[in-house]
């Protein structure tokens, strides 16, 4: 049913707290309405009283405790998904079961550790709100919203199948896995960056993601509650093989480049994961809805346009910014977002250092010229405006040499 209210990316945001303990969810309620105007806050007792709320406004995020009467917290947001998929599904848990959480990881986004920090409540908020920088068309954040895991290259899936099915699976091999397949890597960074888990930083190394839950974790996450899946989609002008191996080459690529400019170690990482999920968005578009991508891919041969410009005609957003709002969602750090977001228009961004953005942008075309792959449709090229802006135009020459480097032609 369509809410009696209309939809407006400019309005304040809306958020629906839900809590069967009435001083409590009013305490939450005034206090974020006391620290920002730009928030509309409401508050129910009950899932009920929250989905009666929701059909007659629309709300940005609802905010729901898990342990109530009648309707559960994660019973109402697997309805919430159903019905009112744009919004936003974040929980404030009590829970200490790693494996109670992520298995509820389909139907939440976030999770909030009790007893709650205000803080962190409201960072977690400001964070989801903003997202609407990369995505406003409620269309396209209900697809997002409702998505719950990216499917992963069909070899991958197998070899950490048959890992995990072995008497002992050894956790250097499993991070292995997961750290050269972006579904997976996406996938473990969502379910440890839940705050649930605790962790007084975001992670961004799918290898310490995998330390940190565990080999007995990860198993149950894999086997039984199906956190990855394989990519068995037929999609024409979509390659599953293409796509990792880009992504793995754009990622080895974009280190290399902050490297060379001198970047600390952790941001040249940050730039090998940002460079793996940059085009995370196509995965998702050719996975959910594989006709509109074929279309889009049609739409750029015919007009020849580039494929940015294709996904925006049919389906209202490219691919940077559906990838950069799912991820955004799923709780992944800031840097890797933006890089996301904006990889084939970094002037967009508000980012004016050489960062990761400026090495997966860069990674990402000369990885295009490198490989030499044939595409019937116009290739972004480099942001000039944006590397100007960043003075360094003239490393152009020494980039195009490193990138020989890490791929080297093969030889005859
Ligand atoms: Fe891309
Ligand atoms: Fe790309």
């Amino acid at each position: 049913m369509e809410p009696a209210d209309s939809y407006s990316a400019y309005a304040p945001k809306r958020i629906l707290f839900v809590d069967d303990d009435p001083t409590l969810a009013r305490v939450y309620a005034t206090v974020l309405k006391a620290e920002s105007r730009n928030w509309e806050v409401r508050s129910a007792n009950s899932g009920r009283q929250a989905l009666e709320l929701m059909e007659r406004l629309t709300f940005d995020v609802v905010v729901t405790d898990l342990r109530m009467p009648e309707m559960t917290g994660l019973e109402l947001l697997a309805k919430v998904r159903e019905q009112h998929p744009h919004t936003s599904r974040v929980v404030l848990s009590g829970m200490r079961d790693q494996q109670e959480i992520a298995r509820s990881l389909g139907d939440t986004h976030q999770f909030i550790p009790k007893p709650v920090k205000l803080e962190t409540l409201r960072q977690a908020l400001v964070r989801i709100c903003n997202l609407d920088k990369f995505l406003m068309d409620p269309k396209v954040k209900a697809l997002v919203g409702r998505f719950g895991s990216l499917p992963s290259f069909p070899a991958n899936y197998l070899e950490i199948m048959e890992e995990l099915a072995t008497e002992s699976p050894a956790i250097e091999r499993i991070a292995e896995i997961v750290a050269r397949d972006p579904a997976m890597t996406a996938k473990m960074l969502h379910i440890v960056n839940s705050a649930a888990f605790g962790l007084a930083r975001t992670i961004s190394n799918p290898l310490e993601a995998v330390q940190y839950l565990g080999t007995g974790t990860v198993r149950s996450l894999v086997l039984s509650v199906h956190v990855f899946s394989s990519f068995d989609h037929q999609v024409k002008g979509f390659s599953i093989e293409q796509f990792e191996s880009h992504a793995l080459r754009c990622a080895r690529l974009a280190r290399a480049l902050m490297e060379h400019e001198g970047a600390p170690a952790a941001e040249a990482e940050d730039a090998y994961i940002a460079g793996m999920l940059h085009d995370v968005g196509k995965l998702m578009l050719a996975a959910s809805l594989p006709d509109l991508y074929q279309e889009a891919e049609r739409h750029a041969v015919e007009q020849q346009v580039s494929l940015g410009a294709a996904e925006t005609a049919v389906f209202g957003a490219t691919h940077a910014s559906v990838g950069a709002y799912l991820l955004g969602l799923w709780g992944l750090p800031a840097t890797i977002i933006e890089a996301v977001a904006f990889h084939h228009t970094p002037r967009h961004s508000d980012m004016r250092v050489f960062g990761p953005l400026a090495a997966v942008h860069a990674a990402d075309v000369l990885e295009g010229e490198q490989s030499k792959i044939d595409r019937p449709m116009p290739i972004a090229g480099f942001d000039d405006i944006y590397l100007t802006a960043l003075k360094v135009q003239d490393r152009l020459p020494p980039w195009r040499e490193l990138a020989r480097q890490t791929f080297p032609a093969p030889t005859a």
